[in-house]
């Protein structure tokens, strides 16, 4: 596979990851996201290619709230999320973030897998947290050292 190259977001690659974040059923408005400051989106693109892969992140106090990440269809499972959350763990110790939350479906066991490859522990059942349909909420977290 060619060479994936991480950055933040620019309004350049907008429209490309907007059309990752459709094509997982994913509805989050990068426009609006980019314009909290607490928010930070990172996108990995292969070489001459189109954004493959979009974390979203929150950065609230000492915690990283991972908001999204998503693959596009054609690229995943070639280590694209893994890569960008390799890059946002480094980032959060650099900056000397305490936590990493997030929530993710009970039977999102893509998205359980590659956190807890990172270390990330579930910590809670949130019952009917999600609609559409309806699903239980597992909460997840990783806690860095200082
Ligand atoms: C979850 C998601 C982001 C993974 O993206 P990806 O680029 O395909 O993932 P990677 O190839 O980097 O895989 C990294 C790790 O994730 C896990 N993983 C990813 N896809 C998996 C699958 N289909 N089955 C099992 N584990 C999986 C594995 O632990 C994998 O590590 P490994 O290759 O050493 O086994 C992608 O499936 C996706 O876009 N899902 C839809 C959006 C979503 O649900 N986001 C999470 C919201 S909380």
């Amino acid at each position: 596979m060619e060479v994936a190259r991480y950055s933040e977001l620019t309004p350049r690659d907008r429209a490309d990851a907007q059309r990752t974040l459709q094509a997982n059923a994913v509805d989050l408005d990068l426009e609006k996201e980019s314009a909290l400051p607490h928010a930070r989106i990172w996108v990995s693109r292969l070489e001459g290619q189109s954004v493959g892969c979009v974390l979203v992140v929150w950065a609230v106090a000492d915690e990283l709230q991972i908001m999204q990440v998503a693959t596009r269809p054609e690229f995943k499972r070639k280590g694209l999320a893994d890569s960008l959350l390799r890059t946002l763990v480094n980032h959060a110790r650099q900056q000397r973030s305490r936590w990493l939350l997030l929530e993710v479906r009970q039977s999102n066991s893509p998205a359980i897998k590659l956190y807890e490859k990172y270390g990330f522990l579930q910590t809670r059942v949130r019952r009917h947290y999600y609609s559409n349909p309806s699903e239980d909420g597992i909460d997840m977290a990783l806690k860095l050292e200082p």
